[in-house]
Protein backbone atom coordinates (compact mmCIF):
# COMPACT_ATOMS: atom_id res chain seq x y z
CA UNK A 1 0.00 0.00 0.00
CA UNK A 2 1.22 3.50 -0.74
CA UNK A 3 1.50 5.86 1.61
CA UNK A 4 1.82 9.63 1.22
CA UNK A 5 1.97 12.91 2.97
CA UNK A 6 0.81 16.34 2.36
CA UNK A 7 2.28 19.83 3.54
CA UNK A 8 0.45 23.04 3.81
CA UNK A 9 2.29 25.60 5.38
CA UNK A 10 1.90 29.30 6.42
CA UNK A 11 4.41 32.24 7.30
CA UNK A 12 8.18 32.76 6.65
CA UNK A 13 10.46 30.96 4.80
CA UNK A 14 11.57 29.32 8.14
CA UNK A 15 9.11 27.56 8.16
CA UNK A 16 9.36 26.06 4.56
CA UNK A 17 12.34 25.28 5.44
CA UNK A 18 10.93 23.85 8.82
CA UNK A 19 8.56 22.13 6.37
CA UNK A 20 10.97 20.07 4.82
CA UNK A 21 12.83 19.07 7.91
CA UNK A 22 9.91 17.60 9.22
CA UNK A 23 8.93 15.93 6.07
CA UNK A 24 12.09 14.00 6.14
CA UNK A 25 11.07 11.21 9.12
CA UNK A 26 8.32 10.79 6.82
CA UNK A 27 10.34 10.55 3.59
CA UNK A 28 12.40 8.22 5.22
CA UNK A 29 9.87 6.05 6.45
CA UNK A 30 9.24 5.79 2.50
CA UNK A 31 6.14 7.69 2.15
CA UNK A 32 5.17 9.56 -0.85
CA UNK A 33 4.74 13.43 -1.20
CA UNK A 34 1.30 14.63 -3.13
CA UNK A 35 -0.06 17.61 -3.94
CA UNK A 36 -3.60 16.20 -3.31
CA UNK A 37 -4.67 16.41 -0.33
CA UNK A 38 -7.63 14.42 -1.05
CA UNK A 39 -5.06 11.62 -1.33
CA UNK A 40 -2.96 11.94 1.34
CA UNK A 41 -2.93 9.78 4.23
CA UNK A 42 -0.92 12.22 6.53
CA UNK A 43 -1.82 15.33 6.62
CA UNK A 44 1.08 18.16 8.40
CA UNK A 45 -0.06 21.78 8.85
CA UNK A 46 2.40 24.16 9.75
CA UNK A 47 1.57 27.48 11.02
CA UNK A 48 2.26 31.21 11.70
CA UNK A 49 0.96 33.16 14.46
CA UNK A 50 3.45 36.50 13.23
CA UNK A 51 -0.41 38.64 12.61
CA UNK A 52 -4.00 37.54 13.76
CA UNK A 53 -4.76 36.34 10.40
CA UNK A 54 -2.37 34.08 9.63
CA UNK A 55 -4.19 31.76 12.44
CA UNK A 56 -7.18 32.52 11.02
CA UNK A 57 -6.03 30.76 7.64
CA UNK A 58 -4.90 27.78 9.37
CA UNK A 59 -7.90 27.88 11.81
CA UNK A 60 -10.27 28.00 8.66
CA UNK A 61 -8.32 25.10 6.95
CA UNK A 62 -8.37 23.03 10.38
CA UNK A 63 -12.32 23.21 9.79
CA UNK A 64 -12.63 22.11 6.63
CA UNK A 65 -10.17 19.04 7.67
CA UNK A 66 -12.69 17.81 9.74
CA UNK A 67 -14.39 16.06 6.33
CA UNK A 68 -11.07 15.28 5.26
CA UNK A 69 -10.30 13.33 8.23
CA UNK A 70 -14.05 11.59 8.99
CA UNK A 71 -13.66 10.16 5.48
CA UNK A 72 -11.25 8.39 6.77
CA UNK A 73 -10.46 7.82 10.53
CA UNK A 74 -7.30 6.17 9.67
CA UNK A 75 -5.80 9.51 8.36
CA UNK A 76 -3.19 11.14 10.77
CA UNK A 77 -3.53 15.31 11.21
CA UNK A 78 -0.31 16.90 12.50
CA UNK A 79 -0.49 20.41 13.39
CA UNK A 80 2.97 21.98 14.01
CA UNK A 81 4.56 25.55 13.80
CA UNK A 82 4.35 28.65 15.51
CA UNK A 83 0.57 29.04 16.23
CA UNK A 84 0.71 25.46 17.39
CA UNK A 85 3.04 26.87 19.71
CA UNK A 86 0.94 29.47 20.86
CA UNK A 87 -2.18 27.42 20.75
CA UNK A 88 -0.71 24.59 22.91
CA UNK A 89 -3.18 21.52 23.75
CA UNK A 90 -6.35 23.68 23.42
CA UNK A 91 -5.92 23.14 19.85
CA UNK A 92 -6.73 20.08 20.07
CA UNK A 93 -9.81 20.54 22.54
CA UNK A 94 -11.89 22.59 19.64
CA UNK A 95 -10.16 20.26 16.77
CA UNK A 96 -10.82 16.76 18.45
CA UNK A 97 -9.66 15.23 15.38
CA UNK A 98 -5.79 16.75 15.41
CA UNK A 99 -3.80 13.73 16.34
CA UNK A 100 -0.46 15.63 16.74
CA UNK A 101 0.40 18.74 18.11
CA UNK A 102 4.38 19.86 17.61
CA UNK A 103 5.76 23.52 18.76
CA UNK A 104 8.24 25.36 16.80
CA UNK A 105 10.47 24.65 19.49
CA UNK A 106 10.29 20.96 19.21
CA UNK A 107 11.52 20.69 15.71
CA UNK A 108 14.69 18.42 16.72
CA UNK A 109 12.35 15.76 18.53
CA UNK A 110 9.85 15.52 15.42
CA UNK A 111 11.00 12.59 14.30
CA UNK A 112 10.66 10.64 17.39
CA UNK A 113 7.54 12.07 18.21
CA UNK A 114 5.84 11.36 14.72
CA UNK A 115 7.70 7.82 14.59
CA UNK A 116 5.43 7.16 17.87
CA UNK A 117 2.12 8.64 16.58
CA UNK A 118 2.88 6.51 13.32
CA UNK A 119 3.86 3.10 15.15
CA UNK A 120 0.57 3.47 17.48
CA UNK A 121 -1.50 4.46 14.54
CA UNK A 122 -0.63 2.38 11.96
CA UNK A 123 1.80 -0.88 12.95
CA UNK A 124 1.53 -2.56 9.87
CA UNK A 125 1.00 0.00 7.04
CA UNK A 126 4.59 1.46 7.13
CA UNK A 127 6.62 -1.43 6.74
CA UNK A 128 4.90 -1.88 3.48
CA UNK A 129 5.14 2.03 3.00
CA UNK A 130 8.76 1.09 2.74
CA UNK A 131 8.74 -0.94 -0.53
CA UNK A 132 8.03 2.26 -1.96
CA UNK A 133 11.02 4.23 -1.54
CA UNK A 134 12.41 4.69 -5.34
CA UNK A 135 8.52 5.94 -6.47
CA UNK A 136 8.73 8.83 -8.32
CA UNK A 137 7.51 11.48 -5.59
CA UNK A 138 4.95 14.32 -6.80
CA UNK A 139 6.30 17.80 -5.18
CA UNK A 140 4.76 18.46 -1.80
CA UNK A 141 2.47 21.06 -1.32
CA UNK A 142 4.70 24.21 0.39
CA UNK A 143 4.20 27.58 0.21
CA UNK A 144 5.48 29.59 -3.13
CA UNK A 145 8.13 32.11 -2.13
CA UNK A 146 6.42 35.24 -3.56
CA UNK A 147 9.03 36.88 -5.90
CA UNK A 148 12.40 35.01 -6.70
CA UNK A 149 14.41 37.76 -4.79
CA UNK A 150 13.19 35.43 -1.63
CA UNK A 151 14.62 32.29 -3.97
CA UNK A 152 12.36 29.26 -6.07
CA UNK A 153 12.19 25.57 -7.00
CA UNK A 154 16.60 25.57 -7.02
CA UNK A 155 16.93 27.58 -3.70
CA UNK A 156 18.06 25.12 -1.02
CA UNK A 157 16.52 26.63 2.40
CA UNK A 158 19.18 26.17 5.18
CA UNK A 159 18.13 26.95 8.97
CA UNK A 160 21.25 28.22 10.20
CA UNK A 161 20.03 29.16 13.71
CA UNK A 162 16.77 29.47 15.33
CA UNK A 163 14.93 31.57 17.89
CA UNK A 164 15.12 35.61 19.01
CA UNK A 165 17.13 37.11 21.43
CA UNK A 166 15.50 40.60 20.60
CA UNK A 167 12.07 41.55 22.20
CA UNK A 168 10.20 44.02 19.71
CA UNK A 169 7.40 44.87 21.44
CA UNK A 170 4.90 43.85 18.83
CA UNK A 171 6.34 40.61 18.13
CA UNK A 172 5.55 37.05 19.25
CA UNK A 173 8.17 35.15 17.74
CA UNK A 174 10.56 35.61 20.87
CA UNK A 175 7.92 33.56 22.79
CA UNK A 176 6.78 31.20 20.22
CA UNK A 177 10.42 30.43 19.10
CA UNK A 178 12.14 30.72 22.21
CA UNK A 179 16.22 31.89 22.75
CA UNK A 180 18.95 32.14 20.39
CA UNK A 181 19.85 28.63 19.46
CA UNK A 182 22.53 28.38 16.42
CA UNK A 183 23.04 25.13 14.18
CA UNK A 184 27.47 24.31 14.32
CA UNK A 185 29.40 25.47 11.65
CA UNK A 186 30.58 22.25 10.60
CA UNK A 187 27.07 20.86 10.40
CA UNK A 188 25.52 23.77 7.97
CA UNK A 189 28.49 23.75 5.61
CA UNK A 190 27.74 20.00 5.37
CA UNK A 191 24.24 20.49 5.24
CA UNK A 192 25.07 23.01 2.14
CA UNK A 193 27.35 20.51 0.63
CA UNK A 194 24.85 17.70 0.80
CA UNK A 195 22.23 20.12 -1.12
CA UNK A 196 24.65 21.07 -3.91
CA UNK A 197 24.96 17.28 -4.31
CA UNK A 198 21.26 16.77 -4.98
CA UNK A 199 21.35 19.72 -7.57
CA UNK A 200 20.90 22.34 -5.80
CA UNK A 201 22.63 25.53 -7.11
CA UNK A 202 21.31 28.39 -4.74
CA UNK A 203 20.89 28.16 -0.90
CA UNK A 204 19.23 30.64 1.58
CA UNK A 205 20.87 30.77 4.56
CA UNK A 206 17.91 31.46 7.37
CA UNK A 207 17.36 32.72 10.69
CA UNK A 208 14.90 34.65 12.71
CA UNK A 209 17.63 37.59 12.92
CA UNK A 210 20.44 35.53 10.72
CA UNK A 211 23.12 38.36 10.75
CA UNK A 212 23.38 37.12 14.77
CA UNK A 213 24.86 34.16 14.04
CA UNK A 214 27.92 33.02 16.53
CA UNK A 215 30.04 29.67 16.62
CA UNK A 216 32.70 28.23 18.08
CA UNK A 217 33.63 26.55 15.11
CA UNK A 218 36.32 23.79 15.70
CA UNK A 219 36.28 23.85 19.52
CA UNK A 220 32.47 23.07 19.05
CA UNK A 221 33.12 20.33 16.95
CA UNK A 222 35.25 18.39 18.93
CA UNK A 223 33.73 18.99 22.25
CA UNK A 224 30.31 17.49 20.42
CA UNK A 225 33.15 14.40 19.40
CA UNK A 226 32.58 15.50 15.10
CA UNK A 227 35.08 15.29 12.58
CA UNK A 228 36.67 18.98 12.27
CA UNK A 229 38.61 17.81 9.02
CA UNK A 230 35.89 19.33 6.62
CA UNK A 231 35.91 22.68 8.15
CA UNK A 232 38.33 25.37 6.27
CA UNK A 233 41.61 25.31 8.04
CA UNK A 234 41.33 28.93 9.52
CA UNK A 235 37.73 27.50 10.77
CA UNK A 236 38.93 24.54 12.63
CA UNK A 237 40.40 26.99 15.52
CA UNK A 238 38.74 27.86 18.22
CA UNK A 239 38.06 31.23 17.78
CA UNK A 240 34.63 32.44 17.83
CA UNK A 241 33.10 32.17 14.08
CA UNK A 242 29.98 35.01 13.50
CA UNK A 243 28.00 35.25 10.16
CA UNK A 244 30.97 37.09 8.13
CA UNK A 245 33.05 33.77 8.44
CA UNK A 246 29.91 31.65 7.81
CA UNK A 247 28.93 33.46 4.60
CA UNK A 248 32.86 33.51 3.38
CA UNK A 249 33.14 29.94 3.95
CA UNK A 250 30.04 28.86 2.20
CA UNK A 251 31.09 31.75 -0.63
CA UNK A 252 33.96 28.77 -1.15
CA UNK A 253 31.89 26.03 -1.57
CA UNK A 254 32.27 24.70 -4.75
CA UNK A 255 28.74 24.22 -6.71
CA UNK A 256 27.29 26.97 -4.88
CA UNK A 257 26.58 29.62 -7.41
CA UNK A 258 24.07 32.39 -5.63
CA UNK A 259 23.71 32.92 -1.90
CA UNK A 260 20.92 34.57 0.34
CA UNK A 261 19.79 34.87 3.41
CA UNK A 262 17.01 36.26 5.51
CA UNK A 263 16.43 37.89 7.48
CA UNK A 264 18.95 40.08 8.85
CA UNK A 265 18.41 42.72 11.80
CA UNK A 266 20.15 46.32 11.32
CA UNK A 267 22.11 46.09 14.58
CA UNK A 268 23.98 43.31 13.45
CA UNK A 269 24.34 44.42 10.10
CA UNK A 270 28.13 45.55 11.58
CA UNK A 271 31.42 46.16 8.56
CA UNK A 272 32.74 43.05 9.08
CA UNK A 273 29.20 41.30 7.32
CA UNK A 274 29.09 44.38 5.13
CA UNK A 275 32.84 43.21 4.29
CA UNK A 276 32.04 39.84 3.84
CA UNK A 277 29.12 40.52 1.31
CA UNK A 278 31.20 42.61 -0.65
CA UNK A 279 34.15 40.00 -1.03
CA UNK A 280 31.73 36.93 -1.43
CA UNK A 281 31.02 37.18 -5.08
CA UNK A 282 28.70 34.56 -4.90
CA UNK A 283 25.87 36.58 -2.31
CA UNK A 284 23.59 37.88 -3.85
CA UNK A 285 23.24 41.26 -4.33
CA UNK A 286 19.83 41.65 -2.43
CA UNK A 287 19.42 42.50 1.31
CA UNK A 288 15.99 42.56 2.64
CA UNK A 289 16.43 44.13 5.92
CA UNK A 290 13.29 45.43 7.72
CA UNK A 291 13.09 48.37 8.96
CA UNK A 292 9.54 48.47 10.64
CA UNK A 293 9.20 52.83 10.90
CA UNK A 294 10.77 55.51 10.10
CA UNK A 295 9.30 57.71 13.08
CA UNK A 296 12.03 57.64 15.94
CA UNK A 297 9.25 57.56 18.80
CA UNK A 298 7.47 54.55 17.29
CA UNK A 299 11.14 52.35 16.86
CA UNK A 300 12.01 53.24 20.83
CA UNK A 301 8.65 52.23 21.67
CA UNK A 302 9.26 49.19 19.27
CA UNK A 303 12.45 48.52 20.79
CA UNK A 304 14.25 47.85 17.84
CA UNK A 305 17.32 49.52 19.37
CA UNK A 306 18.03 51.71 16.18
CA UNK A 307 16.81 54.90 15.07
CA UNK A 308 15.97 55.65 11.62
CA UNK A 309 19.24 57.85 11.07
CA UNK A 310 21.14 54.88 12.39
CA UNK A 311 19.36 52.37 9.64
CA UNK A 312 19.90 54.94 6.46
CA UNK A 313 23.57 54.83 7.76
CA UNK A 314 23.41 51.64 7.44
CA UNK A 315 22.11 51.38 3.93
CA UNK A 316 24.25 53.95 2.72
CA UNK A 317 26.99 51.59 3.77
CA UNK A 318 25.73 49.38 2.04
CA UNK A 319 25.25 50.58 -1.29
CA UNK A 320 28.79 52.40 -1.13
CA UNK A 321 30.47 48.75 -0.61
CA UNK A 322 28.14 46.91 -3.25
CA UNK A 323 26.61 49.40 -6.11
CA UNK A 324 23.18 48.51 -7.49
CA UNK A 325 22.54 46.56 -4.21
CA UNK A 326 18.75 45.93 -4.13
CA UNK A 327 17.28 46.82 -0.90
CA UNK A 328 14.24 45.56 0.28
CA UNK A 329 11.93 46.09 3.80
CA UNK A 330 9.00 45.52 6.15
CA UNK A 331 6.96 47.99 7.22
CA UNK A 332 4.63 48.09 9.87
CA UNK A 333 1.16 50.47 9.79
CA UNK A 334 -0.87 51.41 12.35
CA UNK A 335 0.93 50.47 16.06
CA UNK A 336 -0.51 51.75 18.90
CA UNK A 337 0.10 55.81 19.17
CA UNK A 338 0.81 56.34 15.64
CA UNK A 339 -0.21 59.67 14.64
CA UNK A 340 0.14 61.22 10.79
CA UNK A 341 3.22 62.34 11.63
CA UNK A 342 4.84 59.04 12.45
CA UNK A 343 3.26 58.04 9.44
CA UNK A 344 5.13 61.01 7.43
CA UNK A 345 8.24 59.98 8.78
CA UNK A 346 7.99 56.63 7.47
CA UNK A 347 7.40 58.43 3.84
CA UNK A 348 10.10 60.06 4.44
CA UNK A 349 12.23 57.48 4.79
CA UNK A 350 10.83 55.23 2.01
CA UNK A 351 11.27 58.58 -0.60
CA UNK A 352 14.74 58.88 0.72
CA UNK A 353 15.99 55.35 0.65
CA UNK A 354 13.63 54.90 -2.31
CA UNK A 355 13.16 50.76 -1.64
CA UNK A 356 13.23 47.94 -4.28
CA UNK A 357 10.64 46.17 -2.50
CA UNK A 358 8.63 46.20 0.86
CA UNK A 359 5.95 44.50 2.61
CA UNK A 360 3.63 46.31 4.63
CA UNK A 361 1.59 45.21 7.40
CA UNK A 362 -1.20 46.35 9.61
CA UNK A 363 -0.16 46.42 12.90
CA UNK A 364 -1.98 43.10 14.71
CA UNK A 365 -2.02 42.82 18.38
CA UNK A 366 -0.32 39.87 19.60
CA UNK A 367 -1.26 38.12 23.25
CA UNK A 368 1.34 38.20 25.78
CA UNK A 369 3.67 40.57 23.82
CA UNK A 370 4.46 44.05 25.29
CA UNK A 371 2.52 46.30 22.77
CA UNK A 372 -0.97 44.01 23.24
CA UNK A 373 -0.63 45.88 26.57
CA UNK A 374 -1.09 49.58 24.67
CA UNK A 375 -4.51 50.42 23.31
CA UNK A 376 -4.69 49.26 19.65
CA UNK A 377 -6.10 53.11 19.44
CA UNK A 378 -5.20 53.23 15.28
CA UNK A 379 -9.10 52.69 13.56
CA UNK A 380 -8.97 49.85 11.30
CA UNK A 381 -9.93 52.28 8.60
CA UNK A 382 -7.22 54.47 9.72
CA UNK A 383 -4.90 51.09 9.32
CA UNK A 384 -6.44 50.53 5.99
CA UNK A 385 -5.96 53.97 4.59
CA UNK A 386 -2.03 54.33 5.65
CA UNK A 387 -1.67 50.82 4.12
CA UNK A 388 -2.90 52.20 0.93
CA UNK A 389 -0.64 55.05 1.33
CA UNK A 390 2.54 53.15 1.97
CA UNK A 391 1.60 50.81 -0.76
CA UNK A 392 1.07 53.46 -3.73
CA UNK A 393 4.43 55.26 -2.16
CA UNK A 394 6.03 52.22 -2.95
CA UNK A 395 4.58 51.47 -5.87
CA UNK A 396 5.29 54.82 -7.59
CA UNK A 397 8.97 54.75 -6.25
CA UNK A 398 9.88 51.29 -7.99
CA UNK A 399 7.56 52.53 -11.06
CA UNK A 400 10.28 55.29 -11.44
CA UNK A 401 13.33 52.92 -11.06
CA UNK A 402 14.80 52.09 -14.72
CA UNK A 403 14.83 48.63 -13.69
CA UNK A 404 11.72 47.54 -12.78
CA UNK A 405 12.13 44.59 -10.03
CA UNK A 406 10.61 45.96 -7.48
CA UNK A 407 7.30 44.71 -5.78
CA UNK A 408 4.63 45.36 -3.34
CA UNK A 409 2.64 43.01 -1.74
CA UNK A 410 0.12 43.57 1.17
CA UNK A 411 0.22 40.65 2.79
CA UNK A 412 -1.59 42.12 6.33
N1 LIG B 1 1.64 43.09 13.54
C1 LIG B 1 1.93 43.43 12.25
N2 LIG B 1 3.04 43.04 11.63
C2 LIG B 1 3.92 42.29 12.32
N3 LIG B 1 5.10 41.75 11.96
C3 LIG B 1 5.57 41.05 13.00
N4 LIG B 1 4.72 41.12 14.05
C4 LIG B 1 3.69 41.89 13.64
C5 LIG B 1 2.49 42.33 14.26
N5 LIG B 1 2.19 42.01 15.52
C6 LIG B 1 5.72 41.96 10.66
C7 LIG B 1 7.06 42.66 10.78
C8 LIG B 1 8.02 41.55 10.49
C9 LIG B 1 7.26 40.70 9.54
C10 LIG B 1 7.75 39.30 9.42
O1 LIG B 1 5.95 40.70 10.07
O2 LIG B 1 7.13 43.65 9.78
O3 LIG B 1 9.24 42.01 9.95
FE1 LIG C 1 7.73 32.63 10.60
FE2 LIG C 1 7.29 34.27 12.59
FE3 LIG C 1 5.26 33.29 11.27
FE4 LIG C 1 6.69 31.74 12.87
S1 LIG C 1 5.48 33.49 13.51
S2 LIG C 1 6.04 31.26 10.79
S3 LIG C 1 8.71 32.59 12.61
S4 LIG C 1 6.78 34.67 10.46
Amino acid sequence: MKLTYHIITYGCQMNTADSEEMAQPLKDRGFLATGDIEQADVVLMNTCTVRDQAEHRAKSNLGRLREWKAANPDRILIVAGCAASRWGDSIQKRYPYIDLVSPATQIENFPTVVEQVLKERWDGKIESARHFEDATLTPANTAAPSTELFGDANTAYITIMRGCNYSCSYCIVPQVRGREVYRPLDQILANVRAKVAEGFSEVMLLGQTVNSYFSRGGEEARRQERDTSSLPRDLASSRPLDFADLLRAVNDIPGVERIRFMSPHPRHMRDRVIEAMRDCTKVCRHIHLPVQSGSDKLLAQMKRLYTAAEYRKIVNKLRAAMPGLLVTTDLIVGYPGETEQDLEDSLELMREIRFDGLFAFKYSPRPGTASAEEVDDVPADVKEARLQTVLALNRSIVQMRTENHGFSINNR
